[in-house]
């Protein structure tokens, strides 16, 4: 399980998203000469992140390695590749790269291990992924995650993004946590203080707008 600089919370202070995780679990579980990849959707603070992060943890096993990339733009993918390269590939240092040229190299060297037929159970995490160029979506800033996918069409993929519209991908959206209580929990946790009284102690408008800005709370 490698999830190289991930944003880990505690794994006691994950709450919630069980039916979420079994979802990922079935439609991510390892299939020889297949590849699943899936979009969980949904918006800024919702909980992408932490979701993919915890399934990793808890269901990392079923697969022979686990990788987190910050898919944020293309330069953070390549650098994770880099990463993997140095950890996985070969055995060199990931500082030692010095020009892009070298760093497409490594990439390409990445790309090719994942695709070795024999190396088909690995699950791939590629986080944030918020800012899409596909086809029909264009983005001056933005890139097709595609192009770092390894060439053979095999092992599972992780996408989180706040798009819609990643439409190769089996989409799972998240929505606002439907248990109040997890709410609090989270909010107390971020807040570092308790939340007295709970529930009881909230309105019905102080509810629902915790609810639905989780990140804001
Ligand atoms: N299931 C959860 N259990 C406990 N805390 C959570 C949970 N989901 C989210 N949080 C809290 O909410 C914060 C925001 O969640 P997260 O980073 O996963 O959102 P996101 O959907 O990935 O947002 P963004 O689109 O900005 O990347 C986390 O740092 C964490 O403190
Ligand atoms: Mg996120």
């Amino acid at each position: 399980l490698r999830l190289n600089g991930a944003p880990q919370i505690d794994e006691e202070g994950f709450v919630g998203r069980e039916r979420e995780l079994e979802r990922l679990r079935t439609w991510l579980a390892p299939r020889p000469k297949r590849q699943n990849v899936v979009a969980l959707c949904g918006l800024g603070g919702i909980g992408k992140t932490q979701l993919s992060i915890q399934f990793a943890t808890r269901f990392g096993e079923a697969y022979s390695f686990v990788f987190w990339f910050n898919a944020k733009d293309e330069n953070t993918v390549k650098a994770g590749l880099v990463v993997l390269a140095a950890q996985l590939v070969d055995n060199y240092t990931s500082s030692s790269v010095t020009n892009p040229q070298e760093e497409d190299r490594i990439v390409e060297q990445a790309r090719q291990w994942l695709s070795q037929a024999a190396n088909d159970r690995w699950l791939l995490v590629y986080d944030n992924y918020d800012d899409p160029c596909l086809p029909g979506i264009p983005s001056s800033t933005g890139y097709d995650i595609r192009k770092f996918f390894p060439h053979c069409v095999h092992g599972s993929i992780l996408i989180t993004t706040r798009s819609r519209r990643i439409t190769f991908a089996k989409q799972l959206q998240l929505e606002k946590l439907d248990d109040i209580g997890q709410s609090l929990k989270i909010l107390a946790a971020r807040s570092g203080r308790e939340v007295i009284g709970g529930k009881e102690n909230c309105s019905e408008r102080q509810m629902s707008f915790l609810v639905n800005y989780p990140s804001i709370c």
